[in-house]
């Protein structure tokens, strides 16, 4: 395929694996970009040392471009940002904010920035400082989420730049991709599919947690406190929501999180882990290499363009 989004992305597909902080590490990144996606490091935990390890071993694994995501709220962002230039990464997403003040250099030095939106307002923002195109991500994603539902934000941002909008939250198969490009999108971003990569180095009791996962299993925490965050319902988001109701303090609730993405990533701790998952877990049950996960969605996609609607 080559699209307008192909060209700023340097791949095969317009598709882009969503950072996914913990677990976007070199290698989920490298099988993606090797199957003709374009792969991302999230560097949301990491410090510009450690980002810069990670992208010198994902050029080993892959020679197809790849990007990081930078999490605007890391402590380390400041370092992130000069790691990115230093090390001539091809694109930036962001994601928790605007990325305004590292835009101008990062365009400097030639680097395609895709900041995460999760509203018309901030996707305009974006476009007047320039980035090349913004991830319109819906409430149904894993992770930090906004307030709107991709099938609502998606045609409202692309009516409201004219930049290419990459839609992401609740895209499982090729349905999801037909139903984003009718909505007006020029690509999708993934990330609860590829937690079932074979590539994708998380601890055996995630992936299974997601297979398992039903479309009524994920629960939203941290809207008292302005954070919300989609995750697979356990034993730690009961506790983080009967606290919610009691009206904890964000240091109270914070006792139990500190770490927890952590516990669920490296230690598979079902309890106290924070599984992230968007509400699709409930369609994705199967463990396939990165590049098998796309060609089929893609082939989908464009049986179903073929065959037109169903209404
Ligand atoms: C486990 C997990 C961690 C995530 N961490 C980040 C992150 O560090 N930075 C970011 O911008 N988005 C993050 N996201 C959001 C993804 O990049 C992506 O936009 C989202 O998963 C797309 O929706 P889906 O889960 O329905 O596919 C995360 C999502 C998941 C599932």
């Amino acid at each position: 395929m080559k699209t307008r989004l192909t060209e700023i992305l340097g791949t095969e597909y317009p598709m882009i694996q969503g950072g996914m902080a913990w677990v976007a590490d070199a290698y989920l990144a490298a099988a993606v970009s090797n199957g003709g996606a374009l792969g991302l490091i999230a560097a949301g935990s990491m410090n510009g040392e450690l980002l810069r390890k990670e992208i010198q071993l994902c050029r080993t694994l892959t020679d197809k471009p790849f990007g990081v995501n930078i999490m605007l709220m890391n402590p380390c962002a400041e370092e992130l940002a000069k790691v990115v230039i230093e090390e001539k990464v091809r694109v930036v997403t962001t994601g928790a904010g605007s990325p305004g003040k590292f835009v101008p250099a990062w365009k400097e030095a030639g680097i395609r920035v895709i900041p995460v939106v999760a509203s018309t307002g901030l996707a305009r923002r974006m476009e007047s400082l320039g980035v090349d195109a913004v991830v319109a991500e819906g409430c149904e994603a894993g992770g930090h989420i906004g307030e709107l539902t991709t099938m609502v934000l998606v045609p409202q941002v692309v009516d409201a730049v004219s930049i290419p909008v990459i839609a992401a939250g609740g895209i499982g198969d090729g349905r999801g991709i037909a139903a984003a490009s009718m909505l007006g999108a020029s690509g999708v971003q993934i990330g609860t599919r590829f937690l079932l990569a074979e590539e994708c180095t998380i601890h055996q009791n995630y992936k299974d947690l997601v297979i398992k996962t039903r479309d009524i299993d994920s629960r939203v925490t941290g809207r008292s406190g302005g954070h919300p965050v989609r995750c697979i319902k356990n034993p730690l988001v009961l506790e983080l929501l009967e606290l919610e109701k009691k009206g904890s303090t964000f240091e109270e609730m914070e006792a139990i999180t500190v770490g927890s993405l952590r516990k669920a990533v490296k230690d598979g701790n079902v309890k106290e882990g924070s599984f992230m998952a968007g509400q699709i877990a409930g369609l994705v049950s199967k463990i396939q290499p990165a590049k098998d996960i796309i060609s089929e969605m893609f082939t989908e996609y464009e049986a179903l363009m073929r065959e037109g609607g169903s209404i």
